[in-house]
This record gives structure tokens, C-alpha cells and sequence, in this order.
């Protein structure tokens, strides 16, 4: 993984170059960085801020051979690779939001977008798309996320090596995907579990249905999030588009 690089200067979006390659039939593990995305995309249509130098704005090509029901599994275990490897690179306590966001002081440090290609019920590519607030100071945010946001250097006080980061996070990636494919979701489930700051206390998560008030307890097999309503019957939500913390 990463051992084919595409380095690009500014782009409207690295997950729109890495699924052009995909489709032109890229190996699996060709990683796209840009220094600049000018339109870089968030989940649920939001946008990216992702300014000139000043963070870690990749994308990663997968052609895994798993069903498509595997996307949501996927989604978590680059969350943890990318929270195992931040921890271990810059000894800040990270901590997952779920699904896949990571935060530090309650703040989001980084971003995960999967973007997969569907044949006959299979994967036939995945694009995965991380986004890391490396070296980013306030002035770089817009005011109204700074009570969201943060990067690494405000949460550290120092800037840290980006082409480092990125190494540590492919590591991990490619160490948890083999563990992954040996033995299934169970170990990656509990990894997540532990890194999770998003269980055991009620939240109110956004449902096709509306808001539901509900109290995180795990992951279920599938990657869906298992809650306990507060009529006590549990149930489970996938991330796609349901059970986005509000
Ligand atoms: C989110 O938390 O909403 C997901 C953010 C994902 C951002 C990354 S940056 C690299 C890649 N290219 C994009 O346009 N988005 C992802």
C-alpha cells in the first residue's frame, strides 16, 4: 500500500483523481496526495478544509474481494488504523466519534470518506479518503468551526512530518486489512470498541426516521452500531446515511 504514489499540487478533490484511476484499473494500494484540494468533500455533502501544505489529503485505491456489505466494516477499520497510528505518532489521546471521525479534546482532528463501486454484489473498488489536520494554525479555519476543529499542531504545540504520518497510517492499514481478512470483523470490532469515545452514554443520532435518542453499546458483526432505546429494546444503525451523532 502506497507503494504506487500519485503526488499531485491542488486538486478539486483527491477521491475524484484516485476513482479515475481506479476505473482506468489502478493496483490496489496506489495512494493519491494532494497539497491542496479546492473542493475537498466531507460525508453527508459537507466540504473539507484542506489548505496549501498543511495537512494529510489522501486517497486510497482498495479492490478488496468482499461482498458489498463489507463497506461499513471497512470504514471502521480505517479508522482505527488511522487512530492507532496518530497515537502512536504524536502520543495525543485520540479517541473515535462514531463512525469514523477522530477527535482529541472533543474536537475533529480527521475525516474518513469511502467511496466503493458495486458488480454483482461485490466490492469492485473502494476509494477510501482520509483527511488529517496536520500542521493547520486557527487562522486557517473558518471561525465558525473552530469550536469544532482542531489539527494536530494546535492540539501538540509543535508540527509534525506529514510523509511520516502517512507511513505510520499504511502500516497499520495494511496490518489490520491482513488481520481483517484471516479473521474477520471480531478483532477489529474490539479495537474500535476500545478507542471509542462515542459509547455507554446517550446521544441523539439522525435517522431517515428523525432524531432517536438512543445509548451506543458496540459495534454489531456487521459494522452497524448496536443502541439501547429508552424503552430498553436495543437495535442497530448503520453509518450510511443513519445514526449520525447530531
Ligand atoms: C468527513 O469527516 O466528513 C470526511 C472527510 C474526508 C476528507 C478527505 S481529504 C482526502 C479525501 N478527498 C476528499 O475530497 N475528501 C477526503
Amino acid at each position: 500500500f502506497g507503494r504506487r504514489l500519485v503526488v499531485l499540487d491542488k486538486v478539486d478533490s483527491t477521491q475524484n483523481v484516485a476513482q479515475q484511476l481506479a476505473l482506468q484499473g489502478a493496483e490496489e494500494g496506489t495512494l493519491v496526495i494532494a497539497e491542496q484540494q479546492l473542493s475537498g468533500r466531507g460525508r453527508m455533502g459537507r466540504g473539507w478544509v484542506s489548505p496549501y501544505g498543511k495537512g494529510l489529503w489522501m486517497s486510497l485505491v482498495l479492490r478488496p474481494q468482499l461482498p458489498v456489505g463489507s463497506a461499513p466494516q471497512l470504514t471502521l477499520l480505517t479508522a482505527v488504523a488511522l487512530c492507532r497510528a496518530l497515537r502512536g505518532e504524536t502520543g495525543l489521546d485520540i479517541g473515535i466519534k462514531w463512525p469514523n471521525d477522530l477527535l482529541v479534546g472533543g474536537r475533529k482532528l480527521s475525516g474518513i470518506l469511502l467511496e466503493s463501486a458495486a458488480e454483482d454484489e461485490r466490492l469492485r473498488h473502494v476509494v477510501a479518503g482520509i483527511g488529517i489536520s496536520v500542521n493547520l494554525s486557527e487562522a486557517d479555519y473558518p471561525p465558525e468551526l473552530l469550536d469544532k476543529a482542531v489539527s494536530l499542531r494546535m492540539a501538540a504545540g509543535r508540527m509534525f512530518s506529514r510523509g511520516e504520518l502517512a507511513a505510520a497510517f499504511l502500516l497499520e492499514w495494511e496490518r489490520l486489512y491482513r488481520l481483517y481478512v484471516e479473521e474477520g470483523f471480531g478483532p477489529v470490532r474490539l479495537l474500535w470498541e476500545a478507542l471509542s469515545v462515542s459509547l455507554h452514554r446517550e446521544m441523539s443520532l439522525r435517522t431517515p426516521q428523525g432524531e432517536l435518542v438512543a445509548t451506543p453499546l458496540g459495534l454489531h458483526e456487521s459494522g452497524a452500531l448496536l443502541v439501547r432505546l429508552p424503552d430498553g429494546t436495543e437495535r442497530t444503525l448503520f453509518s450510511a446515511e443513519m445514526g449520525e451523532p447530531v
